[in-house]
């Protein structure tokens, strides 16, 4: 299928944000499975979307770093979370915030990953869109490497915290009065995660 080249629209695509988009991949990730509000979001039939490796619906704004720091985590077995601008089909796109859980067999070995999406605040958007752009104007004049190590440092510096921390915090930071005062009646915000968020639990498992 064609994944490359394709028409870029400066344009939010059209979506319902009050639902979770869900996919579940291979260890490769290859599309194994994503619900209706998935191909719904992304212009692609739940058909043309199995089997095809998740890239199709990359971005180019997105910098390869922010992959590559994904793909570290989730080849521990950490579970994850991401700001990510996803492409569709008509070249439109759509910020989620993404969290990756490890799936795994009987035994313990990761079979595959999960990845639940929900729309993020505009706030979160502003924040993190002019990182991604400095990330990527690195990694085409000055390399892939020198993008890493900037980012690592950029986190280490002017966040002091890893960059899963980083978008939770951020995420947080971000969320209306009423989220944050649930927020607030929890230890911290970083203890906490995001599983309220996602999953409707108060308390991290
Ligand atoms: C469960 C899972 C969900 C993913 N979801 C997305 C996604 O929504 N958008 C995206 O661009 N990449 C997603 N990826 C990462 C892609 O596999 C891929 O690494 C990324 O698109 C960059 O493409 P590249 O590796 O060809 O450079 C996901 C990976 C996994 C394992």
């Amino acid at each position: 299928m064609e994944t490359t080249q394709r028409h870029i629209i400066d344009e939010e695509v059209q979506w319902d944000k009050t639902k979770t988009i869900v996919s579940k991949t291979d260890v490769y990730g290859t599309i194994l499975y994503a619900n209706d509000v998935f191909s719904k979001t992304c212009e692609y039939s739940t058909i043309e979307l199995v089997g095809e490796p998740h890239n199709i619906i990359r971005h180019p704004d997105m910098p390869k770093v922010a992959f590559k720091v994904l793909w570290d985590a989730l080849k521990k077995g950490e579970n994850f979370h991401a700001i990510v601008k996803n492409l569709t089909r008509t070249g439109r796109y759509y910020w989620v915030i993404t969290d990756f859980t490890i799936d795994k067999d009987e035994s313990g070995n990761i079979v595959g990953y999960t990845a639940r999406r929900k729309s993020v605040p505009s706030g979160v958007v502003k924040k993190i869109e002019p990182i991604y752009k400095t990330l990527l104007e690195i990694e085409k004049l000055k390399g892939e490497k020198a993008s890493e190590m900037y980012f690592e440092a950029y986190l280490k510096e002017e966040a002091g915290k890893t960059y899963n921390e980083f978008v939770v915090d951020l995420f947080n930071e971000e969320l209306s009065k009423e989220e944050a005062e649930k927020i607030k009646s929890e230890t911290s915000s970083l203890k906490k995660g995001l599983n309220w968020f996602f999953f409707g639990e108060t308390d991290p498992k």
